[in-house]
């Protein structure tokens, strides 16, 4: 029999809908079963194992050629097609974020049961907050955790100085949205969701944003449609009642950044006795510059051979970060 602990593993990795683990396991047991001397279950778990990789690898090729594999003609300029692996442990954030993200995750899960009660599931998000937050790791997680597409909305292919072209190519996004469900992302959305006109064309971009706020209005398709801002201030006010959901990304406290450090550390360092030392120079930081210092101080180390980082590089590492952003802040 299969031990309690690998029962157990089986499981979570089903809920987590962890496929790579969950065979991984199967074939734990399977060797375990072989090792007790239960050569004939060992060998028909393995033969389960295997035709069900088979299948499960092909199932997941022909999802990943039907959607816009090959987009056709205009189309594959306006849409960078990715298929991101990211999961929702990727993401460090604060408790009341993580809740709402993973109440859009559940509700796409059970879409159809939803839809069937004649109710939306949540599907037009924004996201706002400073940069290096996690607004586009969480478009990527969301791809990743429904097993869909993310199509990044290009910008410079949209916006064109021919007037009246952007519309018809919005128009092309959002009907693509139909035809393929995927998280459709308007990173910098500012670009097109701003009411001040950033372009010299004010005109041109008060009618982009025109088109876009009744695209989203009319949009009823299974597609998720994820827009990322650094400047809530300026978004026009039409557009949030637009949206399902506005969620804001903050700056790590200190408890985020012990997590993110002991996150982007496993495996590289000796035990940290100072935690709250180091989560004081991280103060301040961004989730992305305490992860580029983090790798900083483990690049440092693998060039000088060494197996770990110390205490003392990772400290010396942030501080550089904060110095660096001083630097920059400045001009
Ligand atoms: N909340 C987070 N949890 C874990 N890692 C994070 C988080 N936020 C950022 N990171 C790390 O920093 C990198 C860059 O973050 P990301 O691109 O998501 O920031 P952003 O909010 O989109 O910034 P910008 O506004 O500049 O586009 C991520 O790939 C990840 O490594
Ligand atoms: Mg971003």
């Amino acid at each position: 029999m299969a031990s309690s602990e690998q029962l157990k593993a089986l499981l979570k990795s089903h809920i987590d809908g962890d496929e790579t683990q969950f065979y991984s396991v199967a074939m734990q047991v399977a060797a375990h079963e072989a090792k007790v001397g239960h050569g004939k279950l060992a060998e028909e778990l393995r033969t389960m194992i295997d035709s069900a990789k088979i299948r499960s690898s092909s199932e997941t090729v022909k999802r990943r050629l039907i959607p816009l594999a090959q987009p056709r003609g205009e189309l594959a300029n306006l849409l960078e097609v990715s298929y991101p692996h990211n999961r929702f442990s990727d993401l460090i954030l604060a408790e009341a974020l993580e809740m709402r993200l993973k109440r859009i995750i559940r509700e796409q899960r059970n879409f159809s049961k939803i839809r069937s009660h004649g109710l939306d599931p949540r599907r037009k998000i924004l996201l706002v907050g400073p940069p290096g937050t996690g607004k586009t790791l969480t478009a990527s997680v969301l791809a990743g955790e429904l097993g869909i597409p993310l199509l990044l909305v290009r910008f410079d292919a949209l916006i064109t100085k021919y007037m009246g072209e952007t519309s018809a190519k919005l128009r092309q996004v959002f009907d693509a949205m139909r035809d393929v469900r995927g998280v459709y992302f308007f990173d910098e959305f500012d670009a097109i969701g701003s009411h001040r006109g950033m372009s010299n064309d004010v005109g041109e971009i008060r009618r982009i944003l025109n088109s876009f706020l009744q695209m989203i209005e009319q949009d009823d398709s299974n597609s998720l449609i994820v827009a990322a801002t650094n400047h809530p201030e300026i978004l026009d006010h039409a557009l949030f009642r637009r949206f399902d959901d506005v969620l804001e990304y903050g700056l790590p406290n200190p408890q985020q950044i012990i997590s993110i450090l002991k996150n982007r550390l496993v495996g590289f360092s000796k035990p940290i006795k100072d935690w709250e030392g180091i989560a004081a120079k991280g103060e301040g930081l961004s989730y992305a510059e305490i992860t580029r210092a983090v790798r900083d101080a483990i690049k440092d180390s693998i060039i000088h051979d060494r197996a770990t980082v110390t205490e003392e590089e990772v400290k010396n590492n942030l501080d550089e970060r904060e110095a660096f952003r001083g630097r920059n802040h400045n001009h």
